[in-house]
């Protein structure tokens, strides 16, 4: 698990090669494990594979002009959340649950980007509007998925200086 992490790297270059269902309802599935406050799960999750609508959802993400085959959108559908202390902590559930995926991904052999949506409202906005989201689903991200055309080396940024023991 250790070296999945530190494996796991952002990929800008895909192979054409399209990404089986079957590979994407893995990642989805890893996403669904992951832990949301007070088992809340305001997750739900937009799979784009044909070339029409990765084209529009690419017209949408200016930092994010890659030729990924596939994007899977995190969304939190607001009107799941049924519990009061959950309200506040969609974007921490849906992170993990994206953070799942990324990293599943890399065992599939599988590269992925996390493309920033929320809180950008432009971006917000036209991602809503090319998947028709109804107005209480809220996109978090655009996280590309596709077989990697480039090859990053594994790290660690461990930095001692960033960490505190005990107090500051
Ligand atoms: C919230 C968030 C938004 C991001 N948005 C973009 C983006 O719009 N375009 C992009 O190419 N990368 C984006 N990234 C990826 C970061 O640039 C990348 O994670 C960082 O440079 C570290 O590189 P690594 O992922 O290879 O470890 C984003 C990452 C996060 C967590």
């Amino acid at each position: 698990m250790i070296d999945t992490i530190y494996a796991r790297r952002s990929i800008r270059k895909y192979q054409e090669r399209p990404v089986e269902r079957e590979k994407l309802e893995t990642l989805l599935k890893a996403a669904m494990a992951a832990p949301s406050a007070r088992n809340g799960k305001p997750w739900e999750f937009v799979v784009v594979t044909e070339p029409e609508g990765m084209a529009k959802v690419r017209s949408a993400m200016v930092f994010g002009g890659y030729n990924a085959p596939a994007a899977i959108i995190v969304c939190a559908n607001t009107s799941l959340i049924k519990k009061p202390l959950s309200q506040g902590f969609w974007v921490q559930d849906c992170s993990a649950a994206t953070e799942n995926i990324l990293l599943a991904a890399v065992e599939l052999s599988l590269g992925t980007v996390w493309l920033g949506v929320h809180p950008i409202q432009i971006f917000s906005s036209q991602i809503s509007r090319i998947l028709s989201l109804p107005k209480m689903v809220k996109p978090l991200n655009v996280i590309y998925v596709g077989y990697p055309a480039e090859e990053k080396p594994p790290r660690t940024q461990y930095d001692p200086a960033r960490v505190h023991w005990e107090v500051y």
